[in-house]
């Protein structure tokens, strides 16, 4: 089966390539892609400051959605044909990529393959990490910063499904506007003063159970400040930078958990069982309606440079999608 794919020459110069499309392995499937979401961490894999695992595909692209057209021999409950969103470890630029059969999720027919597509990658960084790292609970209150990203505004429509307050922040008055619309109750303005004191003054001030730090570096000092006793903050992302000055005694006073992870990095079984948790508790909700993946704009596959760049400039609302059919 011929396949086409993305290839950066230089970090500036991408190119689509031909050859043969892999077989899959025996617990694999091979998935004809209508649809490729995009990540940040593509970006840096572009640039070079984010290598993949050495036994992922050199290929860029973390999820897509499409057509299942092989399945391995061990594969047991997909079948050709069936439309998915899957997780793959890297090969997502391209018509055809590879998926692991139980990291895939069988798209009911009221999802788009770009819906799908902007999926999987948000579902299980949220999963992992507010539900499982940060444990949040019903009733409790989270935070939820970059409540206009691809994984923020994911991540408020599932901890409001959860029963969880959430609160968010987001660049500008009409994306916070934005955010709330999502579910958020309260959402700052990280661009407009203090977050603390925005959060303080709404009357969230050492009274936040769970937060989800998207951007790290001076965020993470108010992330202390406004957690409430016991609580557990996830840091997911650097954008904010790499480096942050806390107050130690923040910690240990209110017996804080700061903990973080990247997907990239977690084992295969372990993505699996975050898979087999969301089909069970969150899947049904995406299935009603009640979570819906916000897709900005898709671009075609050969204007993956384009899309890159309005991804870096940061104006989308949501997730950028590249269209994998033609190249
Ligand atoms: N560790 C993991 O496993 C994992 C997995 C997926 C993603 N991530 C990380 O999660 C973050 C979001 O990823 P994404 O793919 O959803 O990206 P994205 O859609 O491009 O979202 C970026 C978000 O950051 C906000 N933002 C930009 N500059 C900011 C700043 N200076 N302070 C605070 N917020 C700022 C933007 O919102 P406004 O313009 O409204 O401010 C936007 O909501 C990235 O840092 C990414 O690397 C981590």
């Amino acid at each position: 089966m011929d396949r086409h794919f993305i290839h950066f020459e230089t970090p500036e110069l991408a190119t689509v390539v031909s050859d043969t499309a892999p077989p899959p392995g025996p617990e694999e499937v091979l998935i004809a892609v209508d649809h490729a979401g995009i990540n940040r961490a593509d970006l840096l894999q572009r640039l070079g400051l984010y290598p993949p695992p050495e036994d992922a595909s050199p290929i860029p692209g973390l999820e897509v959605a499409g057509q299942v057209v092989a399945v391995g021999e061990r594969c047991s409950s997909l079948q050709v044909g069936d439309r998915v969103c899957a997780l793959t470890h890297g090969g997502g630029y391209a018509s055809h990529a590879i998926a692991r059969e139980d990291h895939c999720l069988t798209l009911p027919d009221n999802l788009s393959t770009e819906q799908g597509a902007a999926l999987p990658e948000a579902l299980l960084t949220v999963w992992y990490n507010v539900m499982e790292r940060g444990q949040l609970s019903a009733g409790e209150t989270v935070l939820i910063h970059g409540g206009s990203s691809g994984i923020g505004s994911i991540g408020i429509q599932m901890a409001a499904a959860l029963g969880a307050n959430v609160i968010s922040t987001a660049g500008s008055a009409a994306r916070c506007d934005a955010v709330k619309a999502l579910g958020a109750s309260f959402v700052a303005n990280h661009r407009e003063g203090s977050l603390t004191e925005q959060f303080t003054d709404a009357g969230y001030g050492g009274s936040v159970d769970v937060i989800l730090d998207i951007a790290g570096g001076d965020l993470m000092q108010a992330n202390l400040d406004l957690a409430a006793p016991d609580g557990r903050i996830v840091c997911i992302g650097v954008m904010r930078g790499m480096q942050s000055e806390i107050n130690l005694a923040t910690l240990f006073m209110k017996r804080l958990t700061l903990t973080g992870s990247t997907l990239r990095r977690l084992d295969t079984g372990e993505r699996a069982r975050c898979f087999t948790a969301i089909r069970e508790r969150v899947w049904p909700q995406v299935v009603a309606g009640d979570i819906r993946p916000l897709v900005d704009t898709i671009y075609p596959l050969a204007d993956v440079l384009e899309a890159h760049e309005h991804m870096r400039l940061g104006t989308h609302f949501g997730k950028l999608v590249l269209d994998c059919r033609t190249g």
